[in-house]
């Protein structure tokens, strides 16, 4: 053979084995991705209950609490991994505080980097709201302060450091903040934290081999890391044992980039009473409830002495082509908590057949319009700039959001300070869990869903809110922007420049 056509032969070979390798590499890829643990959980671990943070009343009648986030190791249950957490290795306490209170929350960073405490869904001044222009470098400590003032919900907090907020969620860092208030919560639902009222913060995990944490997505995610284990407040496998004809669930996705679509696996009916800022209407009769990250839906489940049921989340139907929805958890099924109900169970009333009377917002009196775009790791073709307000609202007016995710992909939208209504979802009516007080919402793909929301007070030219994609990945690459609220005929000003409110909220000092 002559040696020119020895080569072509070689170097063809070497072609199509590579493009074999390669094929089998997306199949095998695509094939392995979906996950099930559907009816394969054996349920070992009594799920722990965040402890209530202690609080005390200092002499100006403020609600103080203490956070430290410091790094620890924590047990999962069947292993042991490097974690972070606040007061403990992994998550942090309850907070709770009532409407109208003043609280003071003293936030001690024991970390080696700096990261900041973001209180999510809370209606607050933007220098208490501990974005990423809140940054509290290690060591020292920050000491954010404001009254409460916004309907009894169940809200939660996290870091939001800019391009490091997955990785210090993933790690540990998030607790509930639970607000409550006589006029918008319901005498009837159960209310004993820890026995009928209990927070299931609900994420995914992925282990390496030697127990510890993985923290880097997996090959042809777009969307960040997918883990394969789901932990409830920071345990593997948990069950809840249930002493009452009724009990509560705070559920919160407090997952990196994860979509559930919560039920049970005997598919049996629960209330769905309440979402991201507070009790809807009425309860709502379902069997499924779809929360992405970021979201929290109150559920009431009715039990039968002595049996047992399992919290499940069922494939979600992201809104996208097959092969997105395979690559990104949309064929994935969990069981996530067993409920295990006593012998014997207390007494429960009834729900009521209305909740919380809501006013609705009317788009009629909107002061503005605006539109936004998702796509790529952009809002608007824009990527997050700290230094660039992207948007200017005046105080005391309400605006209508047109928010519109042009891809494929799973996104959602968070705003900070306010809790919005939304008006329609593709000009469509809200199903029940969007029919009350939002934060957060899921995007499916060229589907424009339009929220109202008032804001109120709290100007402050200098200082902006954050609205974002809350799959964190997303935020960290920049599908995040800043709006500040102003005055009447007020400019906005300098991303964090200082007029005379103190440099970057509260007061700093070396904790
Ligand atoms: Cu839960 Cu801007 O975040
Ligand atoms: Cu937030
Ligand atoms: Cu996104």
């Amino acid at each position: 053979m002559r040696p020119l056509r020895r080569v072509l032969i070689a170097a063809t070979v070497a072609v199509v084995l590579l493009c074999a390798a390669g094929v089998a590499g997306v199949v095998w890829t695509f094939n392995s991705r979906t996950v099930s643990t559907a009816g394969s959980v054996e349920f070992v671990h009594a799920l722990p209950v965040p402890p209530l943070a202690p609080s005390t009343v200092d002499g100006e009648g403020r609600r103080v609490f203490e956070l430290r986030a410091r790094a620890g190791r924590h047990d999962f249950g069947d292993r042991t991994a490097d974690t972070w957490g606040f007061n403990g290795a992994y998550l942090g306490p309850t907070l709770r505080a009532s409407r109208g209170e003043q609280v003071l929350v003293n936030v001690h960073n024991e970390l080696d980097e700096e990261t900041t405490v973001h209180w999510h869904g809370m209606h607050l001044p933007a220098r208490m709201d501990g974005g990423p222009h809140q940054m509290v470098p290690a060591g020292t400590s920050w000491h954010p302060t404001w009254t409460v003032d916004q309907p009894a919900a169940t809200l939660w907090y996290h870091p939001h450091p800019h391009g490091e907020t997955a990785r210090h969620v993933y790690r540990g860092l998030a607790g509930m903040f639970i607000v409550d208030d006589p006029a918008t919560s319901v005498a009837q639902l159960p209310n004993r934290y820890g026995v009928d009222d209990v927070p299931v913060i609900v994420q995914d995990k992925r282990f390496s081999g030697n127990g510890n944490l993985r923290e880097s997505g997996p090959l042809f995610s777009s969307v960040g890391l997918l883990g394969d284990t789901i932990v409830v407040n920071g345990a593997t496998a948990p069950y809840l044992d249930v002493t009452t004809e009724r009990v509560r669930l705070r559920v919160l996705n407090a997952s990196n980039a994860r979509v559930f679509d919560f039920g049970f696996a005997d598919d049996r009916e629960f209330a769905l009473v309440g979402t991201d800022g507070g009790l809807l209407g009425q309860p709502y009769r379902m069997k499924r409830v779809m929360l992405s990250p970021g979201e929290r839906a109150e559920i009431v489940v009715d039990v039968r002495p002595g049996e047992r049921t399992v919290l499940r989340s069922f494939p979600p139907d992201l809104g996208a082509d097959t092969w997105t929805e395979r690559l990104n958890g949309g064929e994935d099924t969990f069981d996530v908590l067993q409920l295990r109900a006593a012998d014997r169970l207390e007494e429960r009333p009834e729900l009521p057949s209305r909740l919380v009377d809501t006013p609705r917002l009317d788009p009629r009196e909107a002061a503005e319009t605006r539109q936004f775009t998702l796509s790529g790791t952009r809002i608007n073709g824009d990527r997050m700039d700290m230094d660039r307000i992207d948007l200017t609202v005046t105080k005391g007016t309400t605006e209508v959001w047109e928010v519109t995710s042009q891809e494929a992909l799973q996104h959602n939208f968070h705003i900070h300070d306010v809790q919005f209504q939304v008006i329609d979802v593709d000009g469509a009516p809200p199903p029940p869990h969007l029919s009350g007080w939002k934060d957060t919402v899921y995007l499916r793909p060229n589907t424009p869903v339009r929220l109202i929301a008032r804001f109120a007070d709290h100007a402050d030219p200098d200082m902006p809110y954050m609205y974002h994609c809350h799959i964190l990945y997303h935020e960290d690459e920049g599908m995040m922007g800043q709006f500040v609220v102003v005055e009447p005929g007020q400019k906005a000003g300098t991303p964090g420049g200082d007029h005379g409110g103190g440099h970057g909220g509260g007061h700093r000092g070396h904790g």
